[in-house]
């Protein structure tokens, strides 16, 4: 089921999602080869950063907690990966970040001249122009950046958000009246944290970290489907999605891809071909098309609204 994106072909509406498997260029062939329509690759930041100390992912079973802290070689530090990536016969989103806008349009920059086919601005991160404040929770913030990044690059840019923001869906519309072509939502929630009862400490070396997989999907669903109401730029649904009706789920919130990331610690690699397939199954069985159940959920918001209280399903 190819899909257009962007101006591109995609074979199917699945993406890794960004930070999962890293930058290798091997790694992500074998994503692409394993049934994701496109690729993201893990943020690249303006500085080398060596990240968090360990323990700095930990699996809870439902989810994922985890403070990596954007682990970076620098954007200019990366030939070896660039160079084996010229080659490639697949679809790249290359994630970006900064710590101020002009770090954003730097790196941006530099990232576009080696032709990915989407930019993704991560913008997660705390804005050293605004006193440590994160790009994403604040509107002002978040069109600067999306607008400045905009100016240097001449490729689709796709603005990541993150729930921590107060109204995620005015934080898209900043994006998109700023020139974002796609939102990408979510990226990890929380912070949260997890104590060691018998030590009597939080376990994550960084003590607290970004929630992530299944225990976070309604949370994203959420996202996805108030970014829907106030955007008509497309959407990749991320956060917990495991399963092809996960992926369902999120294009009738208004999705157009769907993200993967902490699913492929549940299932492996061949979750993009398990997924896929679950969702053919699942738009076979109900005779229907992704472009028929996009937004769906949106579809009986006049009746809810009309529903007495009374008469409502208990
Ligand atoms: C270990 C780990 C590293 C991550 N690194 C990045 C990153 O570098 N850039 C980014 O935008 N998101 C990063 N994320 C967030 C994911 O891309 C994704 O938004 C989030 O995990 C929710 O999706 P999921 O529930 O399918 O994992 C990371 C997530 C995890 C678990």
């Amino acid at each position: 089921m190819t899909i257009r994106f962007l101006g591109k072909t995609l074979k199917n509406p699945l993406v890794l999602a960004s930070g999962v498997l890293g930058n290798n260029k091997e790694i992500l062939e074998r994503v692409h080869a394993s049934g994701c329509g496109l690729v993201t690759m893990k943020s690249i930041g303006f500085a080398p950063r060596d990240g968090h100390k360990n323990p700095t992912v930990i699996d809870l079973g439902h989810g994922m907690i985890n403070a990596v802290g954007l682990p970076t070689p620098g954007y200019a530090h990366m030939e070896a990966e660039w160079e084996a990536l010229e080659t490639r016969d697949f679809p790249i989103n290359a994630s970006i970040y900064g710590g101020s806008v002009k770090e954003y349009q730097t790196v941006a920059k530099f990232v576009s001249a080696k032709n990915p086919d989407f930019i993704e601005i991560n913008i997660s991160c705390p804005n050293s122009d605004q006193h440590g404040m994160i790009f994403g929770v604040n509107e002002q913030s978040a069109f600067d950046v999306v607008a400045a990044v905009k100016q240097v690059i001449d490729l689709p840019l796709i603005a990541k958000l993150t729930p921590q923001a107060p109204d995620i869906a005015k934080i898209a519309k900043a994006c998109e009246d700023a020139g974002a072509d796609a939102i990408c939502a979510i990226n990890t929630a929380g912070p949260g944290m997890v104590i060691d009862i018998e030590a009597q400490m939080p376990v994550l070396a960084f003590k607290k970290g970004g929630l992530s997989g299944p225990m976070i999907k309604p949370i994203a669903i959420r996202c996805v489907y108030d970014i829907y109401r106030e955007v008509s730029i497309p959407i990749i649904g991320l956060g917990g999605v495991t399963t092809g009706k996960d992926a369902v789920e999120m294009i009738m919130a208004g999705a157009s891809l769907v993200g993967i990331g902490s699913g492929v610690r549940y299932r492996g690699m061949g979750i993009f071909n398990r997924v896929n397939q679950e969702l053919d199954d699942w738009l076979t069985a109900h005779d229907t098309t992704i472009k028929d159940i996009r937004g769906a959920a949106h579809k009986k918001d006049a009746v809810h609204k009309h529903v007495p209280l009374e008469e409502s399903p208990q």
